[in-house]
C-alpha cells in the first residue's frame, strides 16, 4: 500500500514518523507475533466501541491502528471506519482481518502527523498503545491533528503507557512493571521488549499528557490509571 494523505512536503526538521521507533515490527512474522502478544480481543474492542457510542454510520478514525481489530469491529457494526498506520506490514495484516469478516474499512498508510482526514469530520477518534512513538513536542502536534479531524463534541480516546507515578519513584515503578509484565520468549512480550520501550520510545507522565490534551482543544471527560504505568483518557472536542 503506497503512502497516502500527505498534505504537503515537510521541512527538513520534521519528525521522521515513518522510521520505526523501538522494537522492530517490520516483517509479516513480527506483526503476527505482535498481534498474538497484544492479545487482540474483539470483545474488548466491542466494549470500547459501546462506551464511545459507535453505531451504524458513526465516522471513526483509529490512529496507529496496528493489526486493525478495533477498526474491523467498528466496520462490522456499520461504522464508517478509518485505520491509519505508518506500517505497510501492519496494514496488510489488518486488511486480511477485514477480508475475513467481509468488511471494507478505509486503510491509510500514513502517520499521526501526516494523516489528513477527508470527507465529513469524524465523530470518534481513537489511539491505543501508540502515542508514545512520538516525542512530546510531536505528541502535541499529533493531538492537534486529531482534534482537527473531529467534529465539536466528538469523542477522543487515548490508551497508552503513560506514567502516573511520582517522578522520584520512577526507577522502582519501572522495575516493578517490567518484572511483572515480562514473559519468556514465545509466550508474550519479553523483558527486552519492555526495556526497549522505556529506553527507546517516548512514554511520558499523565500531567504532561493532560496539558497537551487541553491545549489541543479537548475537555477531559474521564481518565483512569489502572496501573502506575498505564492510563486512558476519554475526551470531548471543544
Ligand atoms: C504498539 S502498536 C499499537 C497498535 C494498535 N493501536 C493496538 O492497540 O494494538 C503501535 C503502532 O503504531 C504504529 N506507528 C508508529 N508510529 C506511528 C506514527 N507516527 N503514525 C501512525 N502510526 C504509527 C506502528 O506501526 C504500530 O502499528
Amino acid at each position: 500500500m503506497p503512502r497516502s494523505d500527505t498534505t504537503h512536503p515537510r521541512p527538513a526538521w520534521y519528525f521522521p514518523e515513518y522510521a520505526p521507533v523501538g522494537v522492530d515490527l517490520g516483517s509479516k512474522a513480527a506483526v503476527a507475533v505482535y498481534d498474538r502478544n497484544q492479545g487482540t480481543d474483539p470483545h474488548a474492542d466491542d466494549a470500547l466501541l459501546d462506551r464511545l457510542g459507535v453505531t451504524e454510520d458513526t465516522h471513526l478514525v483509529d490512529l496507529a491502528c496496528g493489526t486493525g481489530s478495533l477498526v474491523v469491529q467498528a466496520a462490522r457494526r456499520g461504522a464508517v471506519a478509518h485505520g491509519v498506520d505508518v506500517s505497510e506490514e501492519m496494514l496488510a495484516f489488518a486488511q486480511a482481518r477485514a477480508d475475513r469478516f467481509g468488511v471494507a474499512p478505509h486503510w491509510h498508510r500514513t502517520g499521526f502527523l501526516d494523516y489528513a482526514h477527508r470527507g465529513p469530520l469524524a465523530d470518534v477518534v481513537t489511539t491505543k498503545s501508540a502515542l508514545h512513538q512520538l516525542p512530546d513536542f510531536w505528541k502535541q502536534q499529533a493531538l492537534l491533528n486529531a482534534a482537527g479531524m473531529l467534529r465539536p463534541g466528538g469523542a477522543f480516546y487515548l490508551w497508552d503507557v503513560i506514567f502516573s507515578f511520582e517522578p522520584a519513584g520512577a526507577e522502582t515503578h519501572l522495575r516493578q512493571w517490567i518484572d511483572a509484565a515480562s514473559r519468556p520468549d514465545g509466550e508474550g512480550f519479553t523483558r527486552a521488549d519492555f526495556e526497549a520501550h522505556v529506553r527507546d520510545e517516548f512514554s511520558t507522565y499523565n500531567w504532561i499528557i493532560e496539558g497537551m490534551l487541553q491545549r489541543a482543544g479537548f475537555d477531559i471527560v474521564s481518565c483512569a490509571f489502572p496501573r502506575p504505568t498505564h492510563a486512558e483518557f476519554h475526551c470531548r472536542r471543544r
